[in-house]
């Protein structure tokens, strides 16, 4: 065959490659609102910048007439290609071959792409779009799933693992996502969970529709499992492609710095606090006038809405925001407001993201619902997602740091390496009403007037203790500034802390308490 011939031959086998699951199977991809895996893929790169791998690569089993099926590609896309210039790799599963269904050979073609990213050091995209397991190839298929599983665990905190569930992703197939840092799902699209609907209604005897049991709003404001919801799928890719602006690409290197400008002149830092600690204000707009541009990337939006976590800039370096959110329930820490903040600040730590805390708040929440919840342990993971990260530190009190939520949220304590406090402060064990009542609990009830006594006690407590001042006279606030000082001091602080080293014991690795 002469060499043009063979060209064509080629050209011939891409094309009939490229068809998929055929056009029926199209079809029925665009009547339930789905893209297909190729067009997906193409949506997220820079324009004509993906290269395929084992696009001929084809199912090895032979059970149940499988012999005689041909899937191309065997139900998933793998390959490399660039966002905004920069190298990614990327796997989609395509639903029209097999219903993304995951054998032998498929497995193997992920596990592929993700040995390439982790020896390349670049962030890895994985689209789940399947009906998990493929059910012919018994045990092969289960294998394929723990080589993913174990992939994913080693590249975890070395390259940046982003899932996006655009269709089933059903049984043991949610594991990979759960292992990876962010997940993306898009309404009426994404449908993840353990056991389907079937199931539930056999051994519960409940009737669950996909949507309530694992929808992308059950996953972005119940379970917590994912961190972006979007409506489309074209708002989904711009959000990946907007997380990817602030991440480094691996742990070896830090995220590429963007010019500073300021922010907006609407987020006027001194309009936004109340003074009174008990009015509510939306702690985003506070990150939003300290950040360039006010640009700010909310992870896990709905999910524990009471802390805020996720991305914005200071003079061009990516920071990692942590705030307690007194519009939602007084900003309190909770099990799943601390599950929150603890994997944030872990991811941060992994990939050299300094860590900013904006705080105000008046502790754990108390309650037998959250004992039993195990408010314990999962509160735990604040102490030590932030006692155990090394990169730069710097906490913000704005008004109220009161009791282990004080000690919690990033406090000198655990190794912060700057503590500022606005005049508006209150370090204390206690809010001022409830240490009144407990320490003058004698005066107060033997009093001729005890309403008044217990207001001249709170007045008496609120002014010798529920300020910045005492906690900053032995040390443990560097600085009480004025709110309107704020981003300037937080610019000089990443600054001087670019080159921060510590040195921490020798280890395999440290327990937390997961
Ligand atoms: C083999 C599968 C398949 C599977 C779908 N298909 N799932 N083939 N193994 N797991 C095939 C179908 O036979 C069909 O082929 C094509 O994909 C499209 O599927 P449909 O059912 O026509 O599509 P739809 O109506 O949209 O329903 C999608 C679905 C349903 C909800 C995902 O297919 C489904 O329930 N599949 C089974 C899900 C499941 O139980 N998987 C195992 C989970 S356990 P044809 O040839 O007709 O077009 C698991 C364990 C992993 O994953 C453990 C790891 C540790």
């Amino acid at each position: 065959m002469s060499l043009k011939r063979n060209v064509l031959d080629l050209r011939k086998r891409k094309e009939i490659a490229l068809q998929g699951g055929g056009e029926e199977a199209i079809k029925k991809q665009a009547a339930m609102g789905k893209l297909t895996a190729r067009e997906r893929i193409e949506a997220i790169l820079d324009k004509n910048s993906f290269h395929e791998y084992d696009m001929f690569v084809e199912h090895q089993a032979k059970d149940f007439d499988m012999d005689k099926k041909v899937f191309h590609g065997d139900g998933v896309i793998i390959g490399t290609g660039t966002i905004y210039g920069e190298p990614v790799c990327i796997y989609a599963q395509d639903f029209t071959v097999a219903g993304g269904s995951l054998g032998l050979m498929h497995a193997r073609k992920i596990s592929k792409i993700m040995d390439h990213a982790l020896k390349m050091h670049v962030p890895l995209i994985g689209i789940n779009d399947s009906g998990g397991a493929r059910i012919q190839e018994g045990v092969d298929s289960l294998a394929g799933y723990g080589d993913i599983f174990f992939r994913n665990t080693q590249a975890s905190g070395v390259i940046p693992q982003l899932s996006v569930i655009l269709g089933p992703c059903a049984g043991g197939a949610v594991y990979s996502p759960a292992l990876t840092d962010f997940v993306f799902v898009v309404d009426n699209i994404s449908k993840m969970f353990i056991t389907g609907p079937e199931v539930v209604k056999t051994v519960l005897g409940e009737e669950i529709s996909m949507e309530e049991l694992g929808g992308a709003r059950v996953h972005s404001e119940i379970s917590g499992n994912a961190h972006f919801f979007a409506l489309t799928e074209q708002e989904c890719f711009e959000q990946i492609k907007k997380l990817l602006t602030f991440l480094p690409w691996s742990n070896r290197v830090k995220a590429r710095p963007f010019p500073p400008r300021n922010p907006r002149a609407e987020y006027n830092i001194e309009k936004i606090v109340p003074a009174d600690p008990t009015q509510p204000y939306d702690v985003r707009d506070v990150i939003r006038a300290v950040a360039d541009d006010s640009d700010f990337l909310e992870v896990q939006q709905a999910f524990a809405p009471n802390i805020v976590v996720g991305f914005g800039r200071i003079h061009g370096e990516t920071i990692g925001f942590v705030a307690n959110q007194p519009r939602v329930m007084a900003g309190v820490l909770d099990c799943d407001s601390s599950d929150k903040a603890g994997r944030f600040i872990r991811f941060c730590d992994a990939f050299n993201i300094p860590l900013v805390t904006l705080e105000d708040m008046p502790g754990y929440l108390p309650g037998a619902e959250q004992e039993y919840a195990g408010v314990i342990r999962h509160g735990a993971k604040v102490l030590y997602a932030y006692s155990e990260a090394t990169v730069p530190k710097i906490t913000v009190i704005l008004r109220k740091a009161y009791g282990g939520g004080y000690i919690a949220m990033n406090s000198r304590h655990l190794k912060a390496d700057f503590m500022f406090a606005w005049p508006t402060a209150e370090i204390a064990v206690m809010g001022p009403e409830g240490a009144a009542n407990i320490i003058f609990r004698k005066e107060i009830l033997s009093a001729e007037n005890p309403e008044e006594t217990r207001k001249a006690k709170v007045a008496e407590y609120r002014e010798k203790f529920a300020n910045p001042y005492v906690a900053a006279s032995k040390g443990y606030i560097d600085s009480v500034i004025e709110p309107e000082e704020t981003r300037k001091i937080l610019i000089h602080a990443i600054e001087v802390s670019s080159n921060k080293t510590v040195m921490t014991p020798a280890k395999k690795h440290g327990i937390p308490p997961f």
